[in-house]
């Protein structure tokens, strides 16, 4: 062989030793004290324990011993968020519109209760003090012990207590070197599993058992104290044209939690390596690190090993990875690839591609005219030359909630893998991957408060197993030479090069930080912003509401007759207030309702019930002709 002619290896008959073999020094390679990369020289420094910095004086300690470089040992002078003045919520109350269409609950049950979920570490307590959350909808809730059932016995605690900021009534003090006042429960030398007590610090009800019959519930929104919330989010204090910012993007991007944002900053100060490269104490702390925030994904999905866990840029890349690697590999020519009209179009374009490259069908599920997937008719596409299955998990241009257990159910039951967009369900719906049995699921970080350029793909085992590489280079190999080159195993064989460790380490707090909070409480709450807006737009005339399925997430799109959408979202801007107007990424489902674009307010847990009588104010002026 030429020394031009690069071999290589993947399938198990290519090596000049066993996969087991390789597997065993790979990983001795990998577990050494430091956990050097593939591209580090053999360990010869000693160093300090990985995860022993628990302040800044054993951490400079440590280096200063281990490579003679100073530690700076000075916290970072970090700023404390001040509570936000906001006005005292005036409780509207959802009263009935006629002829409006109403928002259903949107989740399975399947999907949410941590029971069901068989995921002993939820973080998701059961307690009574939440039960009465979402009760005065008049929605029957589907969320075993955290919605159903009576009222607290306990009266509220008192909305923005100041005792309620300080550290000491979160519960825990924080514990990582140059600790932040201000911020809960943040411990950055390890991964601290969130504890119930900060959960319950944006909760005015206190955990008790549940009353016998109450005759009045407290008002939902009363309940989850979201000025609290909102205090750690600093962009919500900014104004627009001289009005308070409303944030009403959040399917387009979320905002950014103070936690995150100062993680991303000690990361740089404190911290900043490449990883699994080197036998120094920062390669040490950024490696720990890293892999603390993979560990964080691999609990908030439910996925059973970190190795499942791949870092990426985002959803996009996730999707491109699974089509040109696994699709690649395992599709050819007549081979079909099932989507649904749904898609965003990183989950379209990708397989277009590489159905051009292999020869490979893509079929499209239909939907009605709601927005509902039309299960049956996704069923009848599948079929022994189904090969793989993608599919939303939450419409990003209209809400919908799709089933998605049921959606791998069927594909298994032909035959195929299974991948599941979840861009735009990861910040509204508990995820478990176990429980659905998903072969692959991506989802991005910015979607869920963390940094933008960093999301994650998992595969379960079985799945990556069977995926060669898609990029190479440093970092994803065991070995080269010149005439070939041995791999990684998963996660690191399909993360070539540098990635993007800070926002890594940035995704990993925003998920702690949601974790804290609670997905179930984020869920209920956001459920019940909906439910606030939907028959309030729907009743002012001229609106068309685009996209009404049983199940939907946070997303309200809309036209409104003889306004364009960018007309709209133009003079929503001019209020403060930040839709989306346009067509989504996602042009066939928008042309399959006979559109080319709509304005979409999205909400997040930050949103309010004052924020949506803004907007819908707007409209409505916008509307008469008079904005
Ligand atoms: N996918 C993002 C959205 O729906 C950008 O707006």
């Amino acid at each position: 062989m030429s020394t031009s002619e690069y071999k290589s290896v993947d399938a198990e008959g290519d090596l000049p030793i066993s996969a087991a073999e390789l597997a065993a020094l790979a990983t001795q390679l990998y577990a050494t004290s430091i956990r050097p990369g593939p591209d580090s020289p053999p360990v010869t420094t000693q160093v300090a324990p990985r995860g022993a910095t628990p302040d800044a004086t054993a951490a400079s300690s440590a280096v200063t011993t281990a490579v003679g470089l100073a530690h700076p040992g000075t916290p970072p002078a970090f700023v404390s968020v001040p509570d936000v003045q906001l006005p005292a919520p005036t409780s509207p109350e959802p009263e009935a519109i006629p002829g409006v269409v109403p928002v259903a609950p949107r989740f399975s049950p399947s999907l949410r209760s941590p029971q069901e979920r068989g995921n002993a570490a939820s973080p998701i307590a059961p307690v009574g003090g939440l039960e009465a959350f979402a009760v005065p909808t008049g929605l029957v809730p589907t969320v075993p012990g955290v919605l159903a059932g009576g009222a607290p016995s306990a009266p509220p605690a008192p909305t923005h207590s100041p005792s309620l900021r300080s550290p000491q009534g979160r519960g825990s003090a924080p514990t990582w070197p140059g600790a932040v006042p201000a911020v809960p429960d943040l411990d950055w030398s390890g991964s601290p599993a969130p504890s119930d007590d900060a959960a319950g610090y944006y909760f005015l009800q206190t955990p008790t058992a549940p009353a016998e019959p109450t005759p009045a519930l407290p008002d939902n929104h009363e309940i989850f104290d979201v000025n609290a919330i909102r205090a750690d989010f600093p962009i919500l204090r900014e104004t627009v044209n001289g009005k308070p910012l409303i944030w009403f993007d959040n399917a387009a991007t979320t905002q950014k939690p103070q936690s995150v944002i100062d993680r991303l900053a000690y990361f740089y100060a404190h911290e900043n390596s490449n990883i699994h490269r080197a036998a120094h104490e920062l390669a040490a702390r950024a490696t720990d690190a890293y892999e603390d925030a993979r560990e964080a994904v691999r609990r908030f999905i439910g996925a059973s090993k970190a190795e499942e866990i791949i870092f990426v840029r985002g959803t996009t890349e996730a999707i491109n990875l699974v089509a040109y690697a696994w699709g690649g590999k395992h599709l050819g020519p007549g081979d079909e690839i099932v989507i649904t009209h749904l898609e965003h179009h990183a989950n379209i374009v990708p397989w277009q591609l590489i159905s051009q490259q292999t020869g490979a069908v893509l079929k499209v599920a239909p939907v009605d005219d709601a927005g509902n997937l039309l299960l049956s008719e996704f069923e009848d596409l599948l079929g022994p030359r189904t090969k793989l299955v993608a599919a939303t998990q939450v419409s990003n241009a209209l809400g919908t909630v799709t089933p998605v257990k049921t959606i791998v159910e069927l594909g298994h039951r032909y035959g195929a893998r299974v991948l599941i967009d979840g861009a735009q369900s990861i910040p509204h719906i508990a995820i478990d991957v176990a429980e659905t049995g998903a072969d692959f699921f991506v989802f991005s970080g910015h979607k869920i408060y963390g940094p933008t350029g960093i999301g994650a793909l998992y595969g379960r085992e079985d799945a990556l197993a069977e995926t060669p590489p898609w990029q190479g280079g440093g970092n994803m190999i065991a070995d080269v030479t010149l005439e070939r080159s041995l791999y990684q195993g998963p996660p690191n064989k399909f993360e070539a090069g540098t990635g993007n460790i800070a926002d890594a380490v940035g995704l990993g707090e925003a998920l702690r930080y949601v974790e804290r909070v609670g997905i179930d409480r984020i869920a209920a709450y956001e459920h019940a912003l909906l439910e606030y807006a939907t028959p309030r737009l729907a009743a002012i005339p001229g609106v068309r509401l685009v996209g009404t399925a049983e199940e939907k997430a946070s997303v309200l799109s809309f036209v409104l007759a003889g306004h364009e959408p960018l007309e709209v979202g133009k003079a929503l801007n001019a209020e403060g207030i930040a839709v989306r107007a346009g067509h989504h990424c996602a042009q066939p489902i928008l042309r399959r309702l006979g559109l080319e674009a709509t304005v979409r307010p999205s909400f997040a847990f930050y949103n309010t019930f004052e924020e949506i009588d803004v907007f819908i104010d707007a409209v409505r002026r916008i509307a008469e002709g008079s904005a």
